[in-house]
């Protein structure tokens, strides 16, 4: 075991980036109506902002939606001249913009740039009637960006340019509250570069590392670091391929995204079997369940735990523990047809870390839909 604990190592991080959460994520994808709809049906998201032609946008339409403090923003190109066609050609639906919420912007870009940030975004001040906000964009894995948000004199819904947006068609949230850590998968070799990047441009700390010995199957193997802000508010664990008989979930990722990119966005919740009921009576597919002797094995694992384990077992949630308690945690299928991006669902109680007590069961059952796509 490491001999700090996770929480420890956070209190090591440097604050010439105070970072006070996550502002956004932003999707580009093919058809921004149709996915609106997906996420407000399937997951319980809720109209909050809608920028487009009806509001003077005359190249994208962008659908906001929220659900407790998570925002996604959902992009689409109205022509093929537009840069984001070009994106979304290449790595299909997925996540563009990673975006965290700052007291300064303009402060953000020039430390981190300083570090050695590439540019994605100049800082700009925009305003409208409801006030000003600061932003800037520094690019991090693949095409990935961070965009750092500064809201402190904006009073409107959402970001100048956005006009609040209703509908009569507001299915019930399903119980998702903020976003606990969202994923990147990179290349060969890339891990230790981008893990460095964090480092030394965000000054995050590597507060767990997981080798290919600890997450292997029969099949595949992949390496794991969690970088963490000094608050813990946001996390970004970057993973990496590894050496193994037949190619891993990485791999697959990587040729279908035909680059680095984000691999999931793990969103938290307080029941987890209420919540997963409820995303699966409207849709979602979930990973298959472990067999049943994770289960006959679990209490042994991980110790007492306050549900009960025959719904745990129906819906197949999985549960690991750490020195500090222990979490409950499932995973979406991917959410387009290329097996790019998907979500977790996670409710933690005490437990700092990841789930990597559940890495084999969950990869073994990663594998069995990899191989139904062709791809193991
Ligand atoms: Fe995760």
């Amino acid at each position: 075991m490491e001999a700090l604990t996770a929480s420890a190592k956070m209190k090591q991080a440097q604050d010439f980036l105070p970072i006070n959460g996550t502002d956004y994520i932003e999707l580009y994808v093919g058809n921004a109506k149709q996915a609106a709809h997906f996420y407000k049906t399937a997951f319980g998201f809720q109209n909050l902002a809608y920028a487009g032609p009806e509001t003077g946008v005359r190249d994208v339409a962008s659908y906001v939606l929220q659900q407790g403090k998570i925002r996604l923003v959902l992009t689409t190109p109205l022509k093929s001249t537009n840069p984001i066609s070009e994106h979304i050609y290449k790595h299909g639906d997925g996540v563009k913009v990673l975006a965290l919420w700052v007291d300064d912007a303009y402060k953000s870009f020039e430390e981190t740039t300083k570090r050695g940030a590439k540019v994605y975004m100049e800082p700009k001040t925009i305003t409208d009637e409801n006030g000003e906000v600061r932003m800037s964009g520094i690019y991090t894995y693949g095409e990935t960006v961070h965009m750092f948000v500064e809201r402190k004199n904006y009073k409107g819904i959402f970001l100048p340019g956005y006009q609040p947006m209703t509908s009569d068609y507001n299915p019930t949230p399903t119980g998702l509250l903020h976003v606990d850590h969202c994923v990147g998968n990179v290349g060969w070799n890339r891990m230790n570069p981008t893990v460095k990047w964090y480092e030394d441009v965000m000054g995050f700390v590597n507060i767990l590392s997981f080798d290919d010995k600890q997450i292997n199957t029969e099949y595949s193997a992949l390496m794991s670091k969690v970088m963490s802000n000094g608050n813990g508010y946001v996390k970004f664990p970057i993973n990496e391929p590894a050496e193994g008989k037949k190619k891993s979930q990485i791999e697959e990722y990587l040729e279908f995204y035909e680059g680095e990119g984000v691999q999931h966005v793990a969103i938290a919740t307080h029941d987890i079997i209420k919540t997963v009921r409820e995303l699966k009576a409207r849709g979602v597919e979930f990973l298959s369940a472990p067999p049943n002797a994770y289960y006959e094995d679990l209490l042994n694992r991980v110790g007492k735990i306050d549900e009960d384990l025959a719904p745990l077992q129906e819906l197949g949630i999985l549960v690991d523990c750490d020195e500090e308690g222990y979490l409950l945690q499932i995973f979406t299928k991917p959410l387009e047809d290329r097996p790019t991006l998907f979500f977790e669902i996670i409710q933690r109680k005490g437990a700092q870390s990841f789930g990597a007590g559940n890495f084999k069961a969950l990869f073994e059952s990663i594998e069995r839909e990899q191989a139904k796509r062709g791809n193991l």
